[in-house]
């Protein structure tokens, strides 16, 4: 069993992409849309929010855990790793690294939560790829706003935070939501490179996972579904953003 987390149904984006490498995993998704958004919570908040979902997934036996929310990976990933030694946590990030390899000298955007702006963590990746052509834009409560599925809000979102930036080549989505709503973004940034870190994540998790012999292969594809907000209408969205036929 792998077990998925994030602050909602942003993780959905990961999960698309680990199902392409694995297309029968047993996969536990949990979407903790109780105490979303993340992004403008303290370090210690977060961190004892995850930590509560590690132990939930480790009483359900998951040896492999995916942080699917780049703020908590920013904050807690490496704490984690030092006190939960028997489990292999993969963790996305900002796909920072992406437009260094592949679009080193377009002008880029790189939107996140506020936490995973100011982290130490992301503040490593950044001054080790800076193209110099970067600009760092907080996108506090556009999480929450994916969260919440309130469209003409997120438009009208977008176009005011990002009507500055028509002139961008790269754009960093560097929250699990983001890709959900690309559409939106580029509709207002027109035909821009996109960079997430969900197929990184994906080909970490298969390496890393054979690499310690971990069993992850199932007979056929699973994936169970928790939200703690017992939200109803959660499940239907998450299905439909998976985008399994
Ligand atoms: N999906 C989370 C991330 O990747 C959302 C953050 C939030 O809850 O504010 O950062």
């Amino acid at each position: 069993m792998i077990g998925l987390l994030d602050s909602g149904l942003g993780g959905v984006s990961v999960l698309r992409e680990i199902i392409k490498v694995i297309p029968k995993g047993h996969f536990i998704y949990y979407s903790d849309s109780l105490n979303n958004p993340y992004g403008n919570k303290s370090e210690e908040e977060v961190y004892l929010l995850v930590k509560d979902i590690v132990n939930y997934f480790r009483e359900r036996g998951v040896k492999a855990i995916v942080i699917a929310c780049n703020t908590a990976s920013a904050i807690c990933v490496k704490r984690l790793r030092e006190e939960y030694k028997d489990i292999l946590f993969i963790a996305i990030e900002p796909a920072y690294k992406m437009v260094h390899d592949y679009n080193p000298l377009g002008k880029t955007l790189v939107m996140a939560t506020v936490g995973t702006l100011k982290s130490e963590k992301f503040l490593a990746l950044y001054h080790k790829y800076d193209n110099q052509k970067t600009i760092l834009l907080p996108c506090e409560s556009l999480a929450e706003l994916i969260e919440e599925d309130k469209g003409e809000e997120i438009d009208r979102y977008l176009e005011e935070q990002l009507k500055n930036y028509k002139d961008v080549d790269n754009v960093v989505l560097g929250c699990t939501h983001y890709p959900l709503i690309k559409d939106k973004i580029k509709k207002v940034l027109g035909d821009v490179k996109f960079f997430d870190g969900a197929i990184g994540v994906s080909k970490e998790l298969v390496r890393q996972l054979e690499l310690r012999g971990l069993d992850y292969k199932n007979e056929k594809l699973q994936i169970e579904f928790i939200d703690s907000s017992g939200d109803n209408n959660k499940y239907a969205r998450f299905k439909k953003y998976l985008e399994l036929n």
